[in-house]
Formats: C-alpha cells, sequence, structure tokens
C-alpha cells in the first residue's frame, strides 16, 4: 500500500511539472468546506480489474485531475480507491467540483460520505438448530462469512480454532496487523481496518474490537462452542455460533458509528478475498436510490459475484416505514424475541410490594435495603430541565447533594444513570415510556426499568411513608411466550422499494449472549468496572447475524446455489407470527427463520443479475446509468412495465402499496412468479391460499405444477381482486402455499396489499 503511494507521488509530480501547473497558488482550495465525497463508477471493466488497486489509483487520478483542472488539487483532495471488486474512489470536494464529477460519463453517482449507525444461548435451539442438528461439516468448514463491524477480540473464548485447519484455498484475504491486534488464527482466517474517514473521528489502527459489537455478531454467526458461558452468571449455557465450524472474515468498518467510505472499502476487499456471505449489521441515515447508497451499491457487486448480505433492518420500530436498507438484492433482517427474558426483582419498602423490572443487573444489592428518593423530590431548583421535565435524571436535573447514597426513582432520560453514578446515587428505577420493557439493557448502576404504572405506584409508596426504602436484586430469565417481533425491530412498508416487502424475515435478536471485548466495559461507559469475554445484546444488530449464519449452514450443503435462492429457501420455510393487525407483515416479513427446513424448501423463487437489472430499469433507472454498473449494453424497455407485470421480480414474497381512493379504483393486481425445482424429481405441487380475504378474491392460475425433473422450472400468476383500498383498512394479508401431494414441502409466500400512505 505504502509504495502504491510513493509511486504514485512521483508519476503525479513529474505530470504536474511537465504541465507546469501549480493548483494551490491558482485556485483558492477551500480545505475548510471540502467533505469527504464518494464518487462511484460501477463495475470494474476486465481490463481495470487486472491490475487491481495501482491501475485504479492511476485512472481515479487521472479522471480527477481532468475534472478539476488542476494535477495537484487533485492529489491533493483524493482520499482513497476502490478497484478489486468495482470502480469507484473518495476525494474532499466542494459541492460544485462534486456537480462537475457527476456530469462525467465514467460517473454513476457522486454522493457525500455519511454515518450510519450500528444496529446494536439460546436463541439457536429456538430456532430449531441444536447441537445435534444434521451438518454438511465438509463444506462448513470451507464457507467463509465476511463480517463487517467494529473489529473482533481473537482472544474471546469464541474464537478458538480448536479442531479447524488451515483456511480454504479459496481465501485470498489478508490478517492485518496493528495496535492491540498482532494474530489471526484458524477461525478469524482474516482481519482489515479502515482509516480513510478524517470527517468522522477515530480512525482505525487495527481491526481490534474496542466496542464489543464485532465481536458479538461474528460469535453468532460462527462463534465456537464455550460451555458454561454467561455474563455474571445470567443467560447460563453452551455458547456457540449457528455454524460454529465456518471461518471469519472481520472487515472493520465502523467505530462508534460506520461511514459509507469505510463500508465500501469493506465490500470491495471481502468480495476479492473470496468471502461466502456477508453480514453488516448498521444502517439508516438519508436514503435516495440504491446507486448513493454505499450499502446497496457494495452488495449489488457482491451478489454479481454470488455472494449473498445479510443486513439488519434497523432499531426505529415500532413505527411504520422505518426499514432500512431495502434494496431487493439484500437479506433485510429484523429481530424477534426468544422464550427467555430477563427481569429485575424489586421490593418497595419492608413490608412493601415485590414487583419486577427489567434490566440486566449483575449485582444484587443484598439484603440490605436502601433509601428511596423520588427525582421529583431530589430536583435541583435552579435547573430548566427540572421545571420542564419533573422528575426526570438529566445531567443537571437533580441535586448532588439529594441522590447521594440512595436509589432514585427517575421519570425518564435513559442516560440518567451514569449521571446519578457520578454524584454517588446507589441505584435506579426508570419509568419507560418508549414500551421497550421486550429487551433488557446494562446499566452503570443497579437499575430496574419500569412501566409508567409502576412508576406511579413506586411514587405514591414513596409519598405515603417518611422513610422509603428498597432492594434491587439481581436479575434472573423467566419464560415468555415467543417468538414475538421486537418492539424496536424497523417494520416496514418501505416508501422507495414499494414493490419489495421489507424486511424480508426475522431471527432472534432480543437478550442475545454472544462474545464480547475486554476493552470496553459492559457499559462502554468509563464509569463501568465490569469486564467480560460475553455480553448480552439486543438489537437488529444481533438478528442479521442469526440469518446470516442460517444463510451460511444453506450454503454448507448448497455450495452452488444463488444468493437469490438461499434467501429464498429461508423466507418461504419462514413462520409467520402473530402481531397487531395493522403492522402484519410488515413487522416480520415472511417470518421467523427456520434453518433447518430451509435445508431443503422443495422450491425456490430464483434470481439472476438480469432480472435485477429489469427491476431496476422499471424502477427509472435508464440504460445511459446502468451501463457503468453492470458494465455492458443493456435494453431497458421503452415503457415502463406495470410492477406487478410479468417482468415484476420474481421476489418470494408478494407485496403491493396502492394510491388510497379518489385515484385508484377497485384492486385488480396480478403477481408473475416461476419456482425452480430444487426438491425430487416427479413431484406434483398444489397452490392453497390462506389469509383473512373476506371481500377478496385470491387465484392462483394454474394451481397445480408438475415437476418432472430437479431443476426445472414453471411459472404461474396470482391474481387478487377486491374493493379500494383504505388507509384505516390497515393491509390485506394474505399467503399463496404451495404443498406437494406427497406431504414433504411447503413453499409459503405472504401476500401484502396496503394504502401507499404518501399517495
Ligand atoms: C443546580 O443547577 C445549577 C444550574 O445548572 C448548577 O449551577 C448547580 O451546581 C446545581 N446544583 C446542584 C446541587 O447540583
Ligand atoms: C407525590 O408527591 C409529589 C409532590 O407533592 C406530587 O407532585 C406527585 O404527583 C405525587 N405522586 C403521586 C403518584 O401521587
Ligand atoms: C411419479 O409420480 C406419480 C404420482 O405421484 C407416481 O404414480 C409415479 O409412480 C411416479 N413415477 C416415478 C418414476 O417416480
Amino acid at each position: 500500500m505504502m509504495n502504491i503511494n510513493l509511486l504514485l507521488v512521483i508519476i503525479a509530480t513529474t505530470a504536474a511539472l511537465l504541465l507546469g501547473t501549480t493548483g494551490s497558488n491558482a485556485i483558492s482550495r477551500h480545505d475548510d468546506q471540502r467533505k469527504n465525497h464518494i464518487v462511484y463508477m460501477g463495475s470494474l471493466s476486465p481490463e481495470n480489474s487486472f491490475n487491481h488497486l495501482m491501475a485504479a489509483n492511476n485512472r481515479h487520478h487521472n479522471l480527477l485531475s481532468s475534472v478539476l483542472g488542476d494535477e495537484e488539487l487533485a492529489r491533493s483532495v483524493r482520499v482513497s480507491s476502490f478497484g478489486r471488486s468495482f470502480d469507484g474512489f473518495s476525494a474532499r470536494l466542494l459541492p460544485e467540483e462534486a456537480e462537475r464529477l457527476k456530469a462525467h460519463p465514467n460517473v454513476v453517482s457522486v454522493f457525500p460520505n455519511q454515518i450510519r449507525e450500528l444496529h446494536t444461548t439460546r436463541s439457536w435451539d429456538l430456532i430449531g438448530v441444536t447441537q445435534s442438528v444434521r451438518r454438511n461439516l465438509k463444506f462448513e468448514r470451507d464457507v467463509i462469512v465476511g463480517v463487517l463491524d467494529t473489529g473482533i477480540n481473537v482472544d474471546a473464548p469464541s474464537f478458538n480454532d480448536k479442531g479447524l485447519g488451515p483456511p480454504p484455498a479459496k481465501w485470498k484475504g489478508i490478517c492485518q496487523e496493528g495496535a492491540n491486534f498482532n494474530r489471526c488464527n484458524n477461525k478469524v482466517i482474516g482481519a482489515r481496518a479502515y482509516a480513510f474517514d478524517n470527517d468522522h473521528g477515530e480512525p482505525a489502527s487495527s481491526p481490534c474490537d474496542l466496542e464489543g459489537h464485532g465481536s458479538h455478531t461474528a460469535s453468532t454467526v460462527a462463534g465456537s462452542l464455550v460451555q458454561g458461558a454467561s455474563l455474571y452468571g445470567l443467560m447460563k449455557g453452551t455458547a456457540r455460533g449457528g455454524v460454529p465450524s465456518a471461518r471469519i472474515a472481520m472487515y472493520k468498518v465502523c467505530g462508534k458509528y460506520c461511514t459509507d467510505l469505510n463500508i465500501l472499502h469493506g465490500f470491495d476487499d471481502a468480495i476479492a478475498d473470496g468471502v461466502d456471505i456477508i453480514s453488516l449489521s448498521a444502517g439508516g441515515g438519508p436514503f435516495a436510490g440504491y446507486f448513493t447508497d454505499a450499502i446497496s451499491i457494495g452488495s449489488f457487486h457482491a451478489m454479481r459475484k454470488g455472494v449473498l448480505t445479510s443486513v439488519a433492518a434497523g432499531n426505529s420500530g415500532p413505527d411504520p416505514n422505518t426499514v432500512s436498507n431495502v434494496a431487493p438484492w439484500l437479506m433485510t433482517v429484523g429481530a424477534s424475541g426468544t422464550d427467555r427474558q430477563l427481569v429485575t426483582p424489586i421490593t418497595i419498602g419492608r413490608d412493601g410490594f415485590k414487583t419486577l423490572g427489567n434490566s440486566i443487573n449483575t449485582v444484587s444489592s443484598g439484603k440490605k435495603f436502601l433509601p428511596l428518593v423520588s427525582g421529583r423530590t431530589a430536583q435541583n431548583s435552579s435547573s430548566n430541565d427540572a421545571k420542564t421535565f419533573p422528575g426526570a435524571c438529566i445531567d443537571g436535573s437533580t441535586s448532588k447533594e439529594m441522590v447521594k447514597g440512595k436509589v432514585v426513582l427517575c421519570n425518564g432520560a435513559i442516560e440518567g444513570d451514569s449521571v446519578l453514578k457520578r454524584d454517588g446515587a446507589l441505584g435506579m428505577l426508570m419509568a419507560d415510556y418508549k414500551g421497550e420493557l421486550d429487551a433488557a439493557y446494562a446499566f452503570v448502576l443497579p437499575t430496574a426499568m419500569i412501566t409508567p404504572e409502576r412508576y406511579l405506584a413506586i411514587e405514591r409508596y414513596i409519598n405515603s411513608t417518611k422513610n422509603p426504602q428498597v432492594l434491587i436484586h439481581k436479575s434472573r430469565s423467566i419464560h415468555v411466550d415467543s417468538p414475538f417481533v421486537a418492539s424496536f425491530s424497523s417494520r416496514g412498508p418501505d416508501r422507495y422499494s414499494k414493490t419489495i416487502l421489507k424486511p424480508d424475515l426475522v431471527a432472534p435478536g432480543v437478550n442475545i449472549l454472544g462474545a464480547y471485548t475486554n476493552l470496553a466495559s459492559l457499559t462502554s461507559s468509563p464509569l463501568d468496572n465490569r469486564f467480560s469475554n460475553f455480553n448480552i445484546m439486543s438489537g437488529t444488530s444481533m438478528a442479521c447475524p442469526h440469518a446470516t449464519a442460517a444463510a451460511a449452514y444453506i450454503k454448507s450443503f448448497h455450495p452452488d446455489w444463488s444468493p437469490a435462492a438461499v434467501k429464498s429457501a429461508l423466507m418461504t420455510t419462514a413462520s409467520p407470527i402473530k402481531v397487531p393487525e395493522k403492522q402484519a407483515e410488515y413487522a416480520y416479513g415472511s417470518g421467523q427463520i427456520d434453518p433447518t427446513r430451509a435445508v431443503d424448501p422443495g422450491l425456490v423463487y430464483d434470481l439472476t443479475e438480469d432480472d435485477y437489472v429489469r427491476f431496476l430499469c422499471n424502477m427509472g433507472y435508464n440504460r445511459v446509468m446502468m451501463k457503468p454498473i453492470v458494465g455492458r449494453d443493456v435494453a431497458c424497455p421503452l415503457t415502463k412495465a406495470k410492477v406487478w407485470s410479468s417482468d415484476a421480480l420474481n421476489y418470494p414474497s408478494m407485496n403491493l402499496q396502492l394510491p388510497i381512493p379518489g385515484t385508484g379504483g377497485p384492486v385488480a393486481a396480478v403477481f408473475w412468479r416461476t419456482v425452480t425445482n430444487v426438491g425430487a424429481a416427479n413431484a406434483t405441487y398444489k397452490a392453497e391460499v390462506g389469509g383473512d380475504v373476506a371481500g377478496w378474491s385470491i387465484k392462483v392460475v394454474p394451481e397445480t405444477l408438475v415437476f418432472w425433473e430437479v431443476n426445472e422450472r414453471k411459472s404461474f400468476r396470482v391474481m387478487v381482486r377486491g374493493p379500494p383500498v383504505n388507509i384505516d383498512d390497515g393491509v390485506l394479508s394474505a399467503s399463496v402455499e404451495w404443498r406437494d401431494t406427497e406431504g414433504r414441502w411447503s413453499v409459503r409466500s405472504p401476500i401484502v396489499i396496503s394504502a401507499d400512505l404518501l399517495t
């Protein structure tokens, strides 16, 4: 890398001398107004992919200096180049320079480098992957999972490489050593870190995990077996990944948050290094289209190389229209809850009542009652926050003297534990108004999150006695009904991909025990001195690696399946979940994954690059734009096909958002689909329509599909007729299920129709 840069400087300097340009004098550089931008140039042409990064550096320098008209300026503002798996570079640009680059014929898009958020064990047994499950170890050992995340703690017990031989021959990656990171092993076979981003702080000096997030997600995918794992005794059991024999390659693209630039570099390397599947538990932020979005771009090129990308749907639920990572070639994963929930018992007053809160409380306050004070009483009377949010525990709103040595009852403010710990408080009872008590979180003080009703009851108790007292016990796990969709899991429909149902599916993402880093405390707070090789975390970040592992598991049985076939297998064998009517499939997509069933799905809805290109043409991406992206001329039809025509994407779920009445009449839609037989030769399938379809007519034509051979394809149509849809109707939630006559397979697709909220 160093040599390449040095060489370039010499070439460029020579060129500058020859041309006689002295950029810095001639042009005002406005360095302080420059922002990191990504210049995306599509796929690599065969001649460009030959010489990799060195050639790319040269090409990008030439393009940039021709557009800027200044060699030296081009050299000083260009930050990095992609060029192993797709084409593009990054540079610190002024808005008008970005505009000029956009107009260049070789450039697909130019967009500012944005921040993406991290979407922060029993879970495997719950979805049917027990330790004794049938495995294809010969191939599982050859599966390489690329994890784009915050780095990895190789020393964690989950990443021991007992019983694993050297990396598979196809592996072309590296182990990048550096601060706090000096080795890979036969489990973690590769690691890279990216330090291109100066706008957003924290350049990565090594793939070492300072956050714990990357170690946690990587261990969920492919961690080795660790017996007796727990967090201070909580959730004790055997920790293991979904594919414990698979290999991990870590691409550190995130610190406290991730950036588009680092994410694109992660994809560029992971694809070229030879990973089989990519897992990315981050997303969110502005979205303006597939090819101005780093995750959509990187995963599109991964798909072209046969690599499926599994992503987190986001933690912005339960509101509708919050799902992120919506490109149809992504597997978008929401979070479900498991049957174990963590509760924290509290005892209010010596003869008082016992109740339950939620938190990850690693210590008990013991038998000794602690004095309890209400945030209303303990408020700092000269603080404005105290007046605006009575009883809340915000920095400055409580009085130090009043909280010291006490447990404080707080009327909201989630970060109150740090403020109170600093001021010498002993514990915290915190009212939760977001209704997110299905997941438990760790705090720097003994803490219990409580419902608003319990908050009022405890305040009444405080008001009724002279000496209010409380005990906060260590958390314990209780059995709850499962699965359910986690409150925080982002919901569809999506505003941009209106014909694609997102999220695609859900997997466990609540209170997941996984590997952690010893470089961060349990809560990441400097006030916390608890360190552990394991931590309990919740989020679609934790759901995504479960689905990644499930996909890797399928890949170990069917190494030749396309990314779309693997995803289809997981979707058509998933089980729907009970949720409030109005959310329906927008909460869980096709349902909770069932990896052991998905290995043998019977039929798959397959997709090729050409199918995605047709879909993109229909969405308005014209041939001029598509040509560089796929590196060849594509024939976009002149008239855009209707979304539900035979040209629609052969997606394993069926979704339509329709204009609300006034603009739209009665619904008459047709979903055209084609299934590929991956079960047995000579199989007959019959269609069955399910769901609450009163007032609707749903017909499948033909109703019977007869296959004589494996890999034979058969097409059918689902014709839906019904009254005009209203926003108040919620959604039409139905399904079509293909069942074979021998009772071996059932292949289910949800059908969802709703009013488009934005028309
Ligand atoms: C109360 O708030 C004021 C204003 O923010 C601050 O100056 C003062 O130190 C606080 N007093 C206590 C006891 O925390
Ligand atoms: C407790 O007393 C405070 C102060 O008098 C009052 O503002 C609050 O509403 C009371 N809480 C309850 C639940 O009665
Ligand atoms: C094909 O299926 C039919 C109907 O299930 C059965 O009668 C027939 O024996 C099968 N033929 C073969 C070659 O398996």
